[in-house]
Protein backbone atom coordinates (compact mmCIF):
# COMPACT_ATOMS: atom_id res chain seq x y z
CA UNK A 1 0.00 0.00 0.00
CA UNK A 2 1.44 3.16 -1.10
CA UNK A 3 0.46 6.73 -0.15
CA UNK A 4 2.14 10.30 -0.75
CA UNK A 5 0.62 13.72 -0.19
CA UNK A 6 -0.52 15.78 -2.89
CA UNK A 7 -1.42 19.42 -1.91
CA UNK A 8 -2.46 20.19 1.65
CA UNK A 9 -6.30 18.97 1.57
CA UNK A 10 -5.72 15.94 -0.76
CA UNK A 11 -4.13 12.81 -0.13
CA UNK A 12 -3.62 9.73 -2.66
CA UNK A 13 -5.16 6.61 -1.69
CA UNK A 14 -3.26 4.59 -4.01
CA UNK A 15 -3.62 1.10 -3.17
CA UNK A 16 -2.20 -1.71 -5.69
CA UNK A 17 -2.87 -3.92 -2.72
CA UNK A 18 -1.49 -7.33 -2.66
CA UNK A 19 -4.77 -8.87 -2.45
CA UNK A 20 -6.07 -6.66 -5.31
CA UNK A 21 -8.12 -8.33 -7.50
CA UNK A 22 -8.01 -9.12 -11.30
CA UNK A 23 -9.49 -6.58 -12.57
CA UNK A 24 -8.11 -3.96 -10.39
CA UNK A 25 -4.70 -5.36 -11.43
CA UNK A 26 -5.65 -4.85 -15.09
CA UNK A 27 -6.88 -0.98 -14.51
CA UNK A 28 -3.75 -0.22 -12.72
CA UNK A 29 -2.10 -1.20 -16.01
CA UNK A 30 -3.85 0.65 -18.01
CA UNK A 31 -2.93 3.75 -16.36
CA UNK A 32 0.67 2.96 -16.86
CA UNK A 33 -0.56 3.16 -20.65
CA UNK A 34 -2.24 6.57 -19.91
CA UNK A 35 0.79 8.06 -17.99
CA UNK A 36 2.66 7.57 -21.38
CA UNK A 37 -0.15 9.40 -23.61
CA UNK A 38 -0.01 11.97 -20.80
CA UNK A 39 3.92 12.51 -21.12
CA UNK A 40 3.35 12.91 -24.81
CA UNK A 41 1.14 15.58 -24.14
CA UNK A 42 3.07 17.29 -21.28
CA UNK A 43 6.17 17.57 -23.64
CA UNK A 44 3.59 19.13 -26.33
CA UNK A 45 2.39 21.82 -23.82
CA UNK A 46 5.47 22.30 -22.08
CA UNK A 47 3.95 22.03 -18.47
CA UNK A 48 1.93 19.68 -17.07
CA UNK A 49 -1.70 19.13 -17.78
CA UNK A 50 -4.44 20.24 -15.92
CA UNK A 51 -8.19 17.86 -15.21
CA UNK A 52 -11.12 19.26 -13.54
CA UNK A 53 -13.72 17.05 -12.35
CA UNK A 54 -16.87 18.57 -11.97
CA UNK A 55 -19.52 16.75 -9.41
CA UNK A 56 -23.26 17.46 -9.83
CA UNK A 57 -25.94 15.64 -7.43
CA UNK A 58 -25.36 14.00 -3.81
CA UNK A 59 -22.51 12.61 -1.76
CA UNK A 60 -22.40 8.80 -3.61
CA UNK A 61 -21.01 11.51 -7.03
CA UNK A 62 -19.14 13.08 -4.34
CA UNK A 63 -17.69 9.77 -3.25
CA UNK A 64 -17.00 8.74 -7.18
CA UNK A 65 -15.14 12.03 -8.30
CA UNK A 66 -12.65 11.09 -5.51
CA UNK A 67 -12.18 8.27 -7.58
CA UNK A 68 -11.96 10.00 -11.17
CA UNK A 69 -9.55 12.22 -9.73
CA UNK A 70 -7.29 9.20 -8.04
CA UNK A 71 -6.91 7.82 -11.65
CA UNK A 72 -6.65 11.16 -13.19
CA UNK A 73 -4.02 11.92 -10.10
CA UNK A 74 -1.86 8.97 -10.65
CA UNK A 75 -1.62 9.30 -14.83
CA UNK A 76 -0.33 12.69 -14.52
CA UNK A 77 -2.65 15.23 -14.44
CA UNK A 78 -2.31 18.24 -11.97
CA UNK A 79 -6.22 19.06 -10.47
CA UNK A 80 -7.59 22.42 -11.12
CA UNK A 81 -11.21 24.00 -10.24
CA UNK A 82 -11.58 25.61 -13.11
CA UNK A 83 -12.77 24.25 -16.45
CA UNK A 84 -10.22 25.77 -19.12
CA UNK A 85 -8.15 21.94 -17.78
CA UNK A 86 -6.65 20.13 -20.18
CA UNK A 87 -9.58 17.74 -19.25
CA UNK A 88 -12.62 18.13 -18.16
CA UNK A 89 -15.24 15.73 -16.98
CA UNK A 90 -18.71 16.22 -15.63
CA UNK A 91 -19.96 13.29 -13.05
CA UNK A 92 -23.88 14.08 -13.61
CA UNK A 93 -26.73 13.80 -11.64
CA UNK A 94 -29.94 12.64 -12.81
CA UNK A 95 -32.63 13.08 -10.22
CA UNK A 96 -34.09 16.07 -11.24
CA UNK A 97 -34.48 17.85 -14.93
CA UNK A 98 -32.67 21.09 -13.48
CA UNK A 99 -29.50 18.89 -12.64
CA UNK A 100 -29.73 17.61 -16.21
CA UNK A 101 -30.09 21.40 -17.97
CA UNK A 102 -27.13 22.51 -16.01
CA UNK A 103 -25.04 20.07 -17.33
CA UNK A 104 -25.83 20.77 -20.73
CA UNK A 105 -25.44 24.28 -19.95
CA UNK A 106 -21.54 23.63 -18.88
CA UNK A 107 -21.12 21.75 -22.07
CA UNK A 108 -22.24 24.55 -24.06
CA UNK A 109 -19.91 26.63 -22.31
CA UNK A 110 -16.51 24.12 -22.34
CA UNK A 111 -17.60 23.79 -25.79
CA UNK A 112 -16.44 27.42 -26.49
CA UNK A 113 -13.11 26.94 -24.26
CA UNK A 114 -12.34 24.08 -26.29
CA UNK A 115 -12.75 25.49 -29.80
CA UNK A 116 -9.70 28.03 -28.43
CA UNK A 117 -7.77 24.52 -27.29
CA UNK A 118 -7.99 21.90 -29.78
CA UNK A 119 -6.11 19.60 -27.19
CA UNK A 120 -8.83 19.40 -24.91
CA UNK A 121 -10.45 16.89 -24.38
CA UNK A 122 -14.52 16.68 -22.14
CA UNK A 123 -15.61 13.69 -20.42
CA UNK A 124 -19.27 12.77 -19.17
CA UNK A 125 -20.24 9.96 -16.99
CA UNK A 126 -22.43 9.36 -14.10
CA UNK A 127 -26.41 8.59 -13.16
CA UNK A 128 -27.73 11.28 -16.19
CA UNK A 129 -25.65 9.30 -18.89
CA UNK A 130 -27.80 5.90 -18.40
CA UNK A 131 -30.26 7.42 -19.94
CA UNK A 132 -30.30 6.77 -23.72
CA UNK A 133 -32.19 10.19 -24.99
CA UNK A 134 -29.48 12.00 -22.96
CA UNK A 135 -26.75 9.66 -25.32
CA UNK A 136 -28.73 10.56 -28.21
CA UNK A 137 -28.62 14.24 -27.90
CA UNK A 138 -25.11 14.66 -27.22
CA UNK A 139 -24.26 12.34 -30.28
CA UNK A 140 -26.31 14.83 -32.10
CA UNK A 141 -25.77 18.22 -30.42
CA UNK A 142 -22.70 18.25 -28.53
CA UNK A 143 -19.85 16.80 -30.46
CA UNK A 144 -16.94 18.25 -28.82
CA UNK A 145 -17.44 15.71 -26.36
CA UNK A 146 -14.70 12.92 -26.70
CA UNK A 147 -15.74 10.20 -23.77
CA UNK A 148 -18.89 8.80 -22.29
CA UNK A 149 -19.59 6.18 -19.81
CA UNK A 150 -22.22 5.26 -16.84
CA UNK A 151 -22.29 4.75 -13.11
CA UNK A 152 -21.61 0.76 -13.62
CA UNK A 153 -18.17 1.05 -15.42
CA UNK A 154 -16.43 3.59 -13.54
CA UNK A 155 -13.86 1.36 -12.47
CA UNK A 156 -12.97 1.10 -15.85
CA UNK A 157 -12.02 4.74 -16.11
CA UNK A 158 -8.56 4.07 -16.68
CA UNK A 159 -8.76 2.19 -19.54
CA UNK A 160 -11.49 3.98 -21.07
CA UNK A 161 -8.88 7.06 -21.09
CA UNK A 162 -6.38 4.72 -22.66
CA UNK A 163 -8.94 4.46 -25.51
CA UNK A 164 -9.79 7.98 -25.45
CA UNK A 165 -6.66 8.96 -26.20
CA UNK A 166 -6.08 6.62 -28.87
CA UNK A 167 -8.67 7.14 -30.93
CA UNK A 168 -10.59 10.71 -32.35
CA UNK A 169 -13.70 9.60 -31.99
CA UNK A 170 -16.10 9.85 -29.55
CA UNK A 171 -15.93 7.00 -27.54
CA UNK A 172 -19.30 5.96 -25.67
CA UNK A 173 -19.52 2.96 -23.12
CA UNK A 174 -22.22 2.56 -21.54
CA UNK A 175 -23.41 -0.98 -19.63
CA UNK A 176 -27.42 -1.40 -18.21
CA UNK A 177 -26.13 -3.16 -14.75
CA UNK A 178 -23.51 -4.95 -13.16
CA UNK A 179 -22.56 -6.80 -10.45
CA UNK A 180 -19.07 -6.27 -10.00
CA UNK A 181 -17.75 -4.42 -7.30
CA UNK A 182 -14.03 -3.48 -7.93
CA UNK A 183 -11.99 -2.55 -4.99
CA UNK A 184 -8.34 -0.65 -4.01
CA UNK A 185 -8.68 1.45 -7.21
CA UNK A 186 -6.79 4.81 -6.46
CA UNK A 187 -8.91 7.59 -4.54
CA UNK A 188 -7.81 11.53 -3.74
CA UNK A 189 -9.26 12.68 -0.60
CA UNK A 190 -11.17 16.11 -0.71
CA UNK A 191 -10.46 16.33 2.86
CA UNK A 192 -7.43 15.06 4.91
CA UNK A 193 -9.59 13.96 7.74
CA UNK A 194 -13.00 13.04 6.74
CA UNK A 195 -14.44 10.53 3.97
CA UNK A 196 -17.36 9.27 2.49
CA UNK A 197 -16.97 5.00 2.33
CA UNK A 198 -19.47 3.44 0.04
CA UNK A 199 -20.95 0.53 2.00
CA UNK A 200 -23.40 -0.43 -0.74
CA UNK A 201 -24.77 0.26 -3.98
CA UNK A 202 -27.60 0.75 -6.05
CA UNK A 203 -31.26 0.32 -5.12
CA UNK A 204 -34.44 -1.88 -4.96
CA UNK A 205 -36.95 0.55 -3.29
CA UNK A 206 -38.60 1.75 -7.20
CA UNK A 207 -40.51 4.75 -5.31
CA UNK A 208 -42.28 5.57 -8.08
CA UNK A 209 -40.88 8.85 -8.89
CA UNK A 210 -37.52 8.12 -8.30
CA UNK A 211 -34.93 7.25 -11.56
CA UNK A 212 -32.06 6.01 -9.13
CA UNK A 213 -33.02 2.15 -9.26
CA UNK A 214 -32.87 2.45 -13.30
CA UNK A 215 -30.04 4.36 -13.33
CA UNK A 216 -27.65 2.95 -10.36
CA UNK A 217 -28.58 -0.67 -10.82
CA UNK A 218 -29.87 -3.25 -8.21
CA UNK A 219 -28.51 -3.40 -4.69
CA UNK A 220 -25.39 -4.53 -4.13
CA UNK A 221 -23.69 -4.15 -0.61
CA UNK A 222 -20.23 -4.54 -0.20
CA UNK A 223 -18.39 -7.19 1.66
CA UNK A 224 -18.21 -6.09 5.62
CA UNK A 225 -14.35 -7.10 5.18
CA UNK A 226 -13.68 -4.49 2.49
CA UNK A 227 -15.34 -1.68 4.17
CA UNK A 228 -13.50 -2.30 7.77
CA UNK A 229 -10.40 -2.50 5.57
CA UNK A 230 -10.62 0.65 4.07
CA UNK A 231 -11.45 2.44 7.28
CA UNK A 232 -8.78 0.98 8.52
CA UNK A 233 -6.73 2.59 6.14
CA UNK A 234 -8.38 5.54 6.06
CA UNK A 235 -8.03 5.87 10.27
CA UNK A 236 -4.16 5.01 9.50
CA UNK A 237 -4.12 7.78 7.39
CA UNK A 238 -5.58 10.41 9.61
CA UNK A 239 -9.39 10.07 8.73
CA UNK A 240 -11.21 10.79 12.42
CA UNK A 241 -14.82 10.98 10.60
CA UNK A 242 -16.36 8.59 8.08
CA UNK A 243 -19.32 8.64 6.58
CA UNK A 244 -20.88 5.19 5.32
CA UNK A 245 -22.99 6.07 1.99
CA UNK A 246 -25.40 3.96 0.50
CA UNK A 247 -28.95 4.96 -0.92
CA UNK A 248 -30.86 3.02 1.54
CA UNK A 249 -27.88 1.78 4.40
CA UNK A 250 -30.82 0.38 6.41
CA UNK A 251 -31.30 -2.80 3.90
CA UNK A 252 -27.25 -2.93 4.33
CA UNK A 253 -26.20 -6.74 4.06
CA UNK A 254 -29.19 -8.17 1.44
CA UNK A 255 -27.74 -10.51 -0.19
CA UNK A 256 -24.34 -10.92 1.04
CA UNK A 257 -22.83 -14.27 1.30
CA UNK A 258 -23.79 -16.94 4.52
CA UNK A 259 -20.65 -16.63 6.37
CA UNK A 260 -20.78 -12.57 5.96
CA UNK A 261 -24.68 -11.82 6.82
CA UNK A 262 -24.56 -8.39 8.76
CA UNK A 263 -27.28 -6.04 9.01
CA UNK A 264 -26.38 -2.00 9.00
CA UNK A 265 -26.83 -1.63 12.65
CA UNK A 266 -24.33 -4.13 13.22
CA UNK A 267 -21.69 -3.04 10.89
CA UNK A 268 -22.16 0.66 12.27
CA UNK A 269 -21.46 -1.04 15.57
CA UNK A 270 -18.25 -2.60 14.22
CA UNK A 271 -17.07 0.37 12.51
CA UNK A 272 -17.31 2.30 15.18
CA UNK A 273 -14.23 -0.21 17.16
CA UNK A 274 -11.87 1.26 14.36
CA UNK A 275 -9.53 2.88 16.39
CA UNK A 276 -9.21 6.41 15.40
CA UNK A 277 -12.54 6.97 13.75
CA UNK A 278 -13.85 8.72 15.67
CA UNK A 279 -17.35 9.86 14.04
CA UNK A 280 -19.36 8.03 11.99
CA UNK A 281 -22.22 9.36 9.99
CA UNK A 282 -24.60 7.66 7.58
CA UNK A 283 -27.08 8.72 4.53
CA UNK A 284 -29.69 8.12 3.69
CA UNK A 285 -32.02 6.06 5.66
CA UNK A 286 -35.26 4.93 4.56
CA UNK A 287 -38.21 4.94 6.84
CA UNK A 288 -39.36 1.46 6.35
CA UNK A 289 -36.50 -0.05 7.14
CA UNK A 290 -34.83 1.97 10.06
CA UNK A 291 -34.53 -0.80 13.22
CA UNK A 292 -34.83 -0.93 16.60
CA UNK A 293 -31.34 -2.72 16.79
CA UNK A 294 -30.02 0.80 14.79
CA UNK A 295 -31.50 2.92 17.25
CA UNK A 296 -30.29 1.09 19.74
CA UNK A 297 -26.85 1.22 18.10
CA UNK A 298 -26.79 4.72 17.96
CA UNK A 299 -28.14 5.62 21.09
CA UNK A 300 -25.33 3.54 22.98
CA UNK A 301 -22.40 4.58 20.86
CA UNK A 302 -21.14 7.80 21.16
CA UNK A 303 -18.80 7.75 18.00
CA UNK A 304 -22.31 7.48 15.95
CA UNK A 305 -23.17 11.31 14.63
CA UNK A 306 -26.65 12.84 16.47
CA UNK A 307 -27.90 13.32 12.91
CA UNK A 308 -30.43 11.18 10.98
CA UNK A 309 -31.27 11.63 7.73
CA UNK A 310 -35.02 10.09 7.22
CA UNK A 311 -36.34 11.11 3.96
CA UNK A 312 -40.35 11.66 4.34
CA UNK A 313 -41.36 12.88 0.76
CA UNK A 314 -45.13 13.08 1.84
CA UNK A 315 -47.35 12.93 4.69
CA UNK A 316 -50.20 12.03 2.66
CA UNK A 317 -51.02 8.87 3.13
CA UNK A 318 -52.57 8.24 0.15
CA UNK A 319 -49.77 10.10 -2.43
CA UNK A 320 -47.39 7.83 0.30
CA UNK A 321 -48.64 4.57 -1.22
CA UNK A 322 -48.98 6.18 -4.77
CA UNK A 323 -45.13 7.27 -4.21
CA UNK A 324 -44.48 3.16 -3.53
CA UNK A 325 -43.28 4.29 -0.18
CA UNK A 326 -44.32 1.48 2.09
CA UNK A 327 -45.26 3.75 5.02
CA UNK A 328 -48.01 5.81 6.62
CA UNK A 329 -47.85 9.64 8.27
CA UNK A 330 -48.23 8.00 11.65
CA UNK A 331 -45.68 4.94 11.44
CA UNK A 332 -43.42 7.68 10.01
CA UNK A 333 -44.30 10.38 13.31
CA UNK A 334 -44.05 6.71 15.59
CA UNK A 335 -40.56 5.97 14.07
CA UNK A 336 -39.53 9.72 15.04
CA UNK A 337 -40.69 9.57 18.33
CA UNK A 338 -39.22 6.16 19.19
CA UNK A 339 -35.71 7.53 17.73
CA UNK A 340 -36.04 11.27 19.99
CA UNK A 341 -36.85 9.19 23.17
CA UNK A 342 -33.88 6.84 22.51
CA UNK A 343 -31.72 9.78 21.40
CA UNK A 344 -32.48 12.72 23.20
CA UNK A 345 -29.99 15.09 21.32
CA UNK A 346 -30.60 13.62 17.48
CA UNK A 347 -31.34 16.01 14.93
CA UNK A 348 -33.77 14.60 12.24
CA UNK A 349 -33.85 16.05 8.85
CA UNK A 350 -35.64 15.05 5.59
CA UNK A 351 -36.62 15.71 2.48
CA UNK A 352 -40.16 16.46 1.00
CA UNK A 353 -41.54 16.49 -2.61
CA UNK A 354 -44.15 18.79 -4.01
CA UNK A 355 -46.33 18.49 -6.80
CA UNK A 356 -46.56 14.57 -7.37
CA UNK A 357 -48.97 13.37 -9.69
CA UNK A 358 -52.27 13.94 -8.34
CA UNK A 359 -51.39 15.93 -5.29
CA UNK A 360 -54.61 18.05 -3.96
CA UNK A 361 -54.05 20.79 -1.40
CA UNK A 362 -54.95 18.80 1.31
CA UNK A 363 -52.19 16.07 0.85
CA UNK A 364 -49.97 19.07 1.53
CA UNK A 365 -51.72 19.83 3.99
CA UNK A 366 -51.00 16.73 5.82
CA UNK A 367 -47.42 17.04 5.06
CA UNK A 368 -47.06 20.09 7.02
CA UNK A 369 -48.66 18.55 9.99
CA UNK A 370 -45.71 16.22 10.14
CA UNK A 371 -43.26 19.08 9.59
CA UNK A 372 -45.04 20.40 12.61
CA UNK A 373 -45.35 17.35 14.60
CA UNK A 374 -42.24 16.04 13.51
CA UNK A 375 -40.22 19.06 14.70
CA UNK A 376 -36.96 18.21 11.43
CA UNK A 377 -33.96 19.96 12.05
CA UNK A 378 -34.19 20.44 8.17
CA UNK A 379 -36.00 19.82 5.50
CA UNK A 380 -34.96 19.91 1.51
CA UNK A 381 -37.95 20.51 -0.12
CA UNK A 382 -38.12 19.79 -3.66
CA UNK A 383 -40.65 20.62 -6.50
CA UNK A 384 -41.76 17.20 -8.47
CA UNK A 385 -40.01 16.50 -11.22
CA UNK A 386 -41.45 14.41 -13.66
CA UNK A 387 -38.82 11.13 -14.70
CA UNK A 388 -39.37 9.69 -17.78
CA UNK A 389 -39.40 5.75 -17.74
CA UNK A 390 -40.78 6.27 -13.90
CA UNK A 391 -44.02 5.09 -12.86
CA UNK A 392 -45.34 8.38 -12.29
CA UNK A 393 -44.06 10.07 -15.40
CA UNK A 394 -47.36 7.92 -17.01
CA UNK A 395 -49.31 10.05 -14.65
CA UNK A 396 -51.65 13.41 -14.62
CA UNK A 397 -48.82 15.92 -13.71
CA UNK A 398 -49.97 18.63 -11.20
CA UNK A 399 -49.60 22.03 -12.66
CA UNK A 400 -47.57 24.41 -11.94
CA UNK A 401 -50.12 26.72 -10.75
CA UNK A 402 -50.98 24.49 -7.91
CA UNK A 403 -47.48 22.84 -6.89
CA UNK A 404 -45.59 26.57 -6.73
CA UNK A 405 -48.09 28.12 -4.11
CA UNK A 406 -48.06 24.35 -2.44
CA UNK A 407 -44.52 24.53 -2.11
CA UNK A 408 -44.11 27.94 -0.81
CA UNK A 409 -46.60 27.42 1.84
CA UNK A 410 -45.01 24.11 3.05
CA UNK A 411 -41.19 26.15 3.22
CA UNK A 412 -42.74 28.98 4.95
CA UNK A 413 -43.27 26.53 7.58
CA UNK A 414 -40.12 24.28 7.29
CA UNK A 415 -38.22 27.23 7.67
CA UNK A 416 -40.06 28.07 10.80
CA UNK A 417 -39.62 24.82 12.32
CA UNK A 418 -36.40 24.17 11.48
CA UNK A 419 -34.90 27.86 12.67
CA UNK A 420 -36.95 26.99 16.22
CA UNK A 421 -35.51 23.92 16.41
CA UNK A 422 -31.77 25.19 15.66
CA UNK A 423 -31.77 27.03 18.31
CA UNK A 424 -32.21 24.39 21.19
CA UNK A 425 -28.38 24.10 21.66
CA UNK A 426 -27.55 27.71 22.79
CA UNK A 427 -25.41 28.36 25.23
CA UNK A 428 -24.26 24.52 25.84
CA UNK A 429 -20.47 23.38 25.01
CA UNK A 430 -20.34 20.70 22.10
CA UNK A 431 -17.80 18.90 20.19
CA UNK A 432 -16.89 20.10 16.97
CA UNK A 433 -14.61 19.03 14.00
CA UNK A 434 -13.07 21.71 12.36
CA UNK A 435 -13.26 21.84 8.64
CA UNK A 436 -11.76 25.02 7.09
CA UNK A 437 -10.92 28.75 7.24
CA UNK A 438 -14.36 30.89 7.23
CA UNK A 439 -15.12 31.78 3.66
CA UNK A 440 -15.99 35.28 4.76
CA UNK A 441 -14.29 35.87 7.62
CA UNK A 442 -10.40 34.74 8.30
CA UNK A 443 -9.89 34.97 11.33
CA UNK A 444 -13.01 32.29 12.11
CA UNK A 445 -13.16 28.52 11.60
CA UNK A 446 -15.96 26.52 10.63
CA UNK A 447 -16.40 23.08 12.35
CA UNK A 448 -19.61 20.46 12.17
CA UNK A 449 -20.97 19.72 15.35
CA UNK A 450 -22.03 15.93 15.62
CA UNK A 451 -25.88 16.91 14.62
CA UNK A 452 -24.59 17.87 11.29
CA UNK A 453 -24.91 22.02 12.40
CA UNK A 454 -22.15 24.16 11.79
CA UNK A 455 -20.11 26.65 14.04
CA UNK A 456 -18.19 29.51 13.06
CA UNK A 457 -15.53 30.66 15.85
CA UNK A 458 -12.03 32.57 16.35
CA UNK A 459 -9.52 30.67 15.28
CA UNK A 460 -6.94 29.67 12.77
CA UNK A 461 -5.70 26.65 10.39
CA UNK A 462 -3.82 24.64 12.75
CA UNK A 463 -7.48 23.65 13.94
CA UNK A 464 -8.42 21.98 10.34
CA UNK A 465 -9.11 18.11 11.16
CA UNK A 466 -9.11 18.76 15.08
CA UNK A 467 -11.93 17.94 17.15
CA UNK A 468 -12.31 21.01 19.92
CA UNK A 469 -14.87 21.91 22.09
CA UNK A 470 -16.59 25.14 21.28
CA UNK A 471 -19.79 27.19 23.52
CA UNK A 472 -22.70 27.99 20.79
CA UNK A 473 -22.73 32.24 21.84
CA UNK A 474 -25.67 32.77 19.46
CA UNK A 475 -27.88 30.84 16.98
CA UNK A 476 -27.82 32.65 13.04
CA UNK A 477 -30.83 30.27 11.64
CA UNK A 478 -28.80 26.74 10.99
CA UNK A 479 -25.67 27.95 12.19
CA UNK A 480 -23.94 28.94 15.53
CA UNK A 481 -21.03 31.56 16.63
CA UNK A 482 -19.44 30.57 19.26
CA UNK A 483 -16.23 30.34 21.08
CA UNK A 484 -13.44 27.72 21.64
CA UNK A 485 -14.15 26.60 25.58
CA UNK A 486 -10.57 24.67 27.17
CA UNK A 487 -11.31 22.35 30.19
N1 LIG B 1 -38.61 14.91 -8.32
C1 LIG B 1 -38.30 15.67 -7.24
N2 LIG B 1 -37.54 15.24 -6.24
C2 LIG B 1 -37.05 13.98 -6.32
N3 LIG B 1 -36.26 13.29 -5.49
C3 LIG B 1 -36.05 12.07 -6.03
N4 LIG B 1 -36.67 11.97 -7.20
C4 LIG B 1 -37.32 13.15 -7.41
C5 LIG B 1 -38.15 13.65 -8.44
N5 LIG B 1 -38.46 12.92 -9.51
C6 LIG B 1 -35.82 13.79 -4.20
C7 LIG B 1 -36.29 12.91 -3.06
C8 LIG B 1 -35.02 12.24 -2.61
C9 LIG B 1 -34.00 13.28 -2.91
C10 LIG B 1 -32.59 12.80 -2.99
O1 LIG B 1 -34.39 13.79 -4.16
O2 LIG B 1 -36.82 13.74 -2.05
O3 LIG B 1 -35.05 11.89 -1.24
FE1 LIG C 1 -35.01 6.66 -5.08
FE2 LIG C 1 -36.68 5.56 -3.29
FE3 LIG C 1 -34.34 4.33 -3.90
FE4 LIG C 1 -34.31 6.62 -2.50
S1 LIG C 1 -35.23 4.67 -1.82
S2 LIG C 1 -33.01 6.10 -4.26
S3 LIG C 1 -36.04 7.74 -3.38
S4 LIG C 1 -36.08 4.67 -5.28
Amino acid sequence: MSKESLKNNTVLHDTASENAGEETKRQFEYMEKVKGHVADLEKELGRKPTACVVTFGCQMNARDSEKLLGVLTKVGFEEVETEDADFVIYNTCTVRDNADQRVFGRLGYVGGIKKKKPWMRIALCGCMMQEQSVIEKIQKSYRHVDLIFGTHNIFKFAELLNTMFESDRMIIDIWKDTDQIVEDLPIVRKYKFKSGINIMFGCNNFCTYCIVPYVRGRERSRSPKDIIREIEYLASDGVKEIMLLGQNVNSYGKGLPENEQLSFAELLSEVCKVDGIERVRFMTSHPKDLSDDLIKVIAENEKVARHIHLPLQSGSDEILKKMNRHYTKESFLLLVNKIKQAIPDVSITTDIIVGFPGETDSDVDETIDVVRKAAFDNAFTFIYSKRTGTPAAGWEQVPESVSKPNFDRLLKVVQETARERASRFTGQTHRVLVEEINEQDSSLVTGRMSNNTLVHFPGDADLIGEFVDVKLNECHGFYYTGERVFE
